[in-house]
């Protein structure tokens, strides 16, 4: 086979693809052969790829038709500017959850020291960007699966951040401690979703997609069991889904939760929901 240059490459990867986001798979494919940044691709488009680069690159070609995702080609995808790992043991962080983590540094602005808890962290993609920006503060995330607590590790390790990793279902290794601060992105999809069996979620563990029905599962127990784990006047700050605002906004006013309110994503979609805690005689904990 003759040499593909890097143009050739792309234009080959891109036509073979039938994703939304061929142009870019092919993109972020390529470079990830090359170890490089795009740019690179657009710097030098006449480079040549050597027999071994255009073997890895039409492999990662035919995977990605077959359906796996860009990030589990790669074993990367980028959260807040960092690098992160991830694998199928790890949900992929998705741009939208970045919302989270500009509303949670919002409201950490003014405390010290804030100790804050990322409940089923998955990768470690929200804890390790809050730390990143928030380097004094006391942080903990926890995650029922081992393999993914493994790579939340692994990725707080490469960027230096001291972030506590603990083996829980949700609040149950954590009985006796409190937050100034708790986020969470759980698993909100409903079981019947026909989403789940298209595109890259086909490959993501189902434990961090579905909560039972109505999707709502997690969200419910997370906004009752909070209430012991929260300081007074702490936040509880949480993921949902775009049609679960009504909803999640009902559990946060059921338990007593006060100035609660719904942000939307890039898309204009609403997506975090968040209360805050006051604790006061009449709180029913
Ligand atoms: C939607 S994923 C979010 C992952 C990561 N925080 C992110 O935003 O990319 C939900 C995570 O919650 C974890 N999880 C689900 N049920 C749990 C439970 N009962 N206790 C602890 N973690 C749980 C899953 O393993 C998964 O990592």
């Amino acid at each position: 086979m003759t040499p593909l240059t890097l143009v050739e490459a792309l234009h080959l990867g891109k036509h073979r693809l039938t994703s939304d986001t061929a142009r870019l798979d092919a993109e972020v494919l390529l470079a990830f052969v090359l170890q490089k940044d795009r740019t690179y691709l657009y710097t030098w488009p006449e480079k040549q790829l050597s027999a071994e680069q255009s073997q890895q690159f039409l492999e990662l070609i035919q995977q990605r038709q077959l359906g796996h995702p860009v990030a589990h080609l790669t074993g990367q995808r980028e959260f807040w500017g960092l690098n992160l790992t991830v694998n199928r043991h790890t949900l992929i962080p998705r741009p939208d959850t970045e919302v989270l983590v500009e509303v949670a540094l919002e409201k950490l602005q003014g405390l010290q020291h804030p100790k804050v808890l990322d409940m089923g962290t998955g990768s470690g993609a929200i804890i390790c960007a809050i730390k990143s920006e928030r380097p004094d503060s006391e942080a903990t995330a926890l995650d029922f699966q081992l393999e993914a607590l493994a790579i939340a590790q692994q990725n707080a390790k490469q960027f230096n951040l001291d972030i506590q990793f603990i083996h829980s279902n949700w609040f149950n290794a954590i009985a006796n401690q409190t937050f100034d601060l708790i986020v969470s992105n759980p698993p909100y999809i409903e079981e019947q979703d026909p989403h789940l069996s298209q595109g890259d979620v086909r490959f993501e563990p189902i434990t961090a997609l579905t909560a039972g029905m109505s999707g709502l599962d997690d969200i419910q127990h997370l906004i009752k069991a909070a209430k012991s784990h929260l300081n007074d006047q702490a936040w509880l700050i949480l993921e949902h889904g775009y049609n679960q605002e009504a909803s999640v906004q009902a559990l946060f006013s059921e338990h007593g939760y006060q100035q609660i309110q719904t942000v939307k994503d890039y898309q204009q979609n609403a997506r975090v929901t968040l209360g805050q805690w006051l604790q006061t005689p009449e709180t029913n904990r």
